[in-house]
């Protein structure tokens, strides 16, 4: 009888422990879009960890494609030693980058090559230029959207994947409007940003639409949320721990009582 009221114990206890890494709430639900594509991650579950590789072909996507027109702007460059970047590598990626900076002695600001400690450049100065440069949407910064849109990578990736070349009949987009099948509404103003072939992969990864997708969602989800790993490791040393002390403390249990039964 005891025994059973302590298994269901630790089951909760288990449950509790685990919870933290395996949520990742979704902080608005994205009405009117078809259901994101079931993607397979290697982050998925309680001991999933982000792929190194992956992570990397992402970021050359994010650097060569999108962050034309999206900012980053939690993220630094040093930031991306998680990636599996050394020191000297981050110094030269950062320096690849122009800043303001100032004012000198003088008084007058002026421009120097980027460091790691410095924030992602932004394509734009403010909202209104980046306006502007977009038929009047404003590209949101990328470094939270896998955990601002319902889905997550999921919904990243089918958004990538999601274009369709003409809209369905009896709607009609506007210059600069385009059709996909997972945007919430259906039109979105980002042309298709990807195409087959458009970015060179050195480590022979197939250079596919839906690979890109693939590997650029992933590096917005490490973004959005870089330290799931450490969190997922705490979870399970946690569980590990409260079952050994659960034993222990049955064992104990057992001595205590042994001369009452
Ligand atoms: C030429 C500019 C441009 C490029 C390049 C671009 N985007 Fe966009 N993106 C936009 C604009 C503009 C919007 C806003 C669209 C809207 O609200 O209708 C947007 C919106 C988005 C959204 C939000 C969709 C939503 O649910 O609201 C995501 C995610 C996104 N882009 C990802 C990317 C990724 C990933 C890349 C690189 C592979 C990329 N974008 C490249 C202009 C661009």
């Amino acid at each position: 009888m005891i025994k059973r009221t302590f298994a269901k114990y630790l089951v909760v206890l288990a449950a509790l422990a685990l919870a933290p890494a395996m949520l990742s709430a979704p902080a608005r639900a994205a009405g009117g879009g078809e259901k994101p594509l079931d993607m397979t991650w290697t982050f998925d579950g309680p001991t999933g960890t982000y792929d190194r590789a992956a992570l990397q072909r992402g970021y050359k996507i994010y650097r060569e494609v999108c962050a034309a027109c999206h900012s980053m702007n939690l993220l630094y460059y040093r930031n991306l030693e998680a990636l599996g970047y050394n020191e000297e590598q981050i110094k030269n990626i950062a320096r690849e980058y122009t800043y303001m900076d100032g004012p000198n002695d003088e008084g007058d600001m002026f421009e120097r090559p980027g460091l790691p400690s410095d924030r992602f450049k932004s394509p734009f100065e403010n909202d209104k230029q980046a306006a502007s440069a977009n038929n009047g949407a404003v590209p949101p910064d990328l470094s939270l959207m896998a955990k601002a849109r319902a889905g997550g990578p999921d919904y990243l990736y089918s958004l990538l994947v999601g274009y369709e070349e003409h809209a369905p009949h009896g709607h009609t987009l506007l210059s600069g409007q385009y059709w996909n099948k997972y945007m919430a509404g259906h039109v979105i103003a980002m042309a298709p940003p990807l195409a087959e072939g458009q970015i060179a992969y050195e480590d022979g990864t197939p250079q596919t639409l839906e690979q890109y997708a693939k590997d650029v969602s992933h590096f917005m989800m490490w973004a959005a949320d870089p330290y799931m790993e450490e969190r997922k490791q705490t979870g399970i040393a946690v569980i590990l721990f409260l079952i050994v002390f659960a034993g222990v403390m049955y064992a104990y249990k057992k001595k205590i009582w042994k001369d009452v039964h």
